[in-house]
């Protein structure tokens, strides 16, 4: 799908069909990790893909008091997605890297200006976004609090050097009504252009 095209459709979906997604697609859309930008080369983002009904309802149930659930009187997103990935980082790639001889400055690893494992998880999630919309499927996003976090490592056996940053959902687009009632261009406008984007100066 031509980029400009492909834009356009990016949203949110709350709310799948229940079809499971093809092996071959699911492989396609988490592949694009391999394509995604890092500090250095550093290559810190780690996926976790979840497509079987224990894994998914475990996430569901962890995630049931701070997703998007049919308890929340919505659509069911979490409960209805086939696919969920964690999308996340692994701080320490960094490190090793930055210590690395060609990205020393004076001897020392660099002073982090933003903690680029964190910018590159999100330049990750964005690809398996528009990824899953060239699949002609949606995808939604979940934060995932702390102590769901810490949950999920439990259950999933994510080590301790592995951080979740957010939760990327799946699927075929059911009917999602509710996502006017919480979200975006439906409730509010864009912020102007000029206030996201400002030329040559402040
Ligand atoms: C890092 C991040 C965390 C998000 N967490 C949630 C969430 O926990 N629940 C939710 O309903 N949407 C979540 N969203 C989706 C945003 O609410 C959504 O992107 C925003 O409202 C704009 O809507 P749109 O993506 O449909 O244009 C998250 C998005 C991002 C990028």
């Amino acid at each position: 799908m031509d980029f400009r095209e492909l834009l356009p459709r990016r949203r949110m979906v709350r709310h799948y069909r229940p079809d499971p997604v093809p092996r071959e697609q699911v492989e396609r859309i988490v592949s694009t990790v391999r394509r995604a930008p890092s500090g250095g080369y550093s290559q810190g983002q780690r996926l976790l893909v979840i497509t079987q009904d224990a894994g998914r309802a475990e996430v569901a149930r962890v995630l049931g008091d701070a997703g998007w659930t049919a308890s929340d009187d919505r659509e069911p997103w979490l409960e209805t997605a086939p696919v969920h990935v964690l999308v996340c980082t692994r701080e320490e790639d960094y490190h090793e890297r930055y210590r690395r001889p060609d990205k020393l400055v004076d001897g020392e690893e660099i002073e982090w200006p933003v903690p680029f494992w964190f910018v590159d998880a999100g330049a990750a999630l964005m690809l398996l976004l528009l990824a899953a919309i060239d699949e002609g499927l949606a995808a939604g996003v979940s934060g995932v609090p702390r102590d769901a976090a810490a949950a999920l490592r439990a259950s999933f056996g994510i080590p301790d050097d592995v951080e979740i940053v957010t939760l990327v959902t799946i699927g075929e687009p059911a009917p999602d009504p509710g996502w006017s009632a919480v979200t975006s261009r439906r409730t509010q406008p864009r912020r102007a252009p000029d206030e996201v984007v400002r030329w040559e100066r402040w």
